[in-house]
């Protein structure tokens, strides 16, 4: 049983547009999956309707995760089971500090996973984590007390998504065009915590329309999106052809 499974997933806008048009997938833990496609093609709507965006709606199909059946929960019981998604383009939230922020989202999945009683983090311990995985990530001191987002430059945002990422160890994350507009240097802090978290207990979903963040990455499959479908699968080496050749020799399947 697959981690994350898709099944013949359609996915609609709130009026009534079909955008994803029938998507199979299946993400094991361990493994990571690249969905490449043009703009426009969708990849950001099944972003959000993964993660129950209300204004994305399931129109037919199914998402398991872990075997659950999780396509008519909430985004914040989707998150407390450990699906996770770095925004192509995260909030500000004015008001709430950025460790504020981390403590809380924690605390959520931990009262969720002690069946509603709250279990808050040890400061300590919280604090020992923190410090820890923004070390190796490279996420400056400073930002911790900032505002989550305000302000932020995009190479900050990604890297407080990252951090986010570490902190709350998700059983699955889905990271939709993270590689736009950042320079060479978060890209690659993007890519080590990325390689860092994939492994017996985490798989993850690389949305892109670049192949740039796969050559830091290296997904184990690539799938080829194009106008709400799959329609080529592949290894690594199916990033590199697109590269070369463009989305172009799928354009018959532009409808
Ligand atoms: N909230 C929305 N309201 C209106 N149209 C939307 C919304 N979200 C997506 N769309 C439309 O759905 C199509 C696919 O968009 P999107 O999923 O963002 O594609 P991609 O991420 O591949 O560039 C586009 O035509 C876009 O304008
Ligand atoms: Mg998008």
């Amino acid at each position: 049983m697959a981690l994350l499974e898709l099944k013949n997933l359609h996915v609609a806008l709130e009026d009534g547009t079909e955008i994803v048009r029938g998507v199979d997938l299946a993400i094991d833990a361990g493994e990571t999956h690249a969905v490449m496609g043009p703009n426009g093609s969708g990849k950001s709507t099944l972003a959000y309707a993964l993660m129950g965006h209300p204004a994305y709606e399931i129109t037919d199909g199914q998402i398991l995760l872990d075997g659950e059946d999780v396509t008519e929960l909430e985004a914040d019981e989707r998150a407390q089971r450990g699906l996770f998604l770095a925004f192509q383009y995260p909030h500000a939230i004015p008001g709430v500090t950025v460790t504020s922020f981390l403590r809380s989202a924690i605390n959520a999945v931990r009262k969720a996973r002690n069946g509603g009683e709250d279990d808050p983090v040890p400061v300590k311990e919280f604090r020992t984590e923190l410090l820890g995985a923004m070390e190796r990530l490279k996420v400056p001191r400073e930002l911790a007390q900032r505002y989550l987002n305000d302000g932020f430059s995009g190479g900050e945002k990604k890297r407080v998504e990252i951090l986010q990422m570490a902190m709350l160890k998700p059983r699955v994350a889905v990271l939709d065009e993270t590689d736009s507009g950042l320079d060479i240097d978060a890209l690659k802090v993007v890519a080590g915590g990325v390689k860092e978290l994939v492994g017996p207990e985490m798989g993850a979903l690389v949305i892109t329309h670049y192949q740039r963040i796969l050559d830091y990455i290296e997904p184990d499959f690539v799938h080829v999106f194009v106008n709400g479908r799959i329609v080529k699968e592949g290894g690594p080496e199916l990033a590199h052809e697109l590269e070369a050749r463009g989305y172009e020799q799928f354009e018959e399947v532009l409808a």
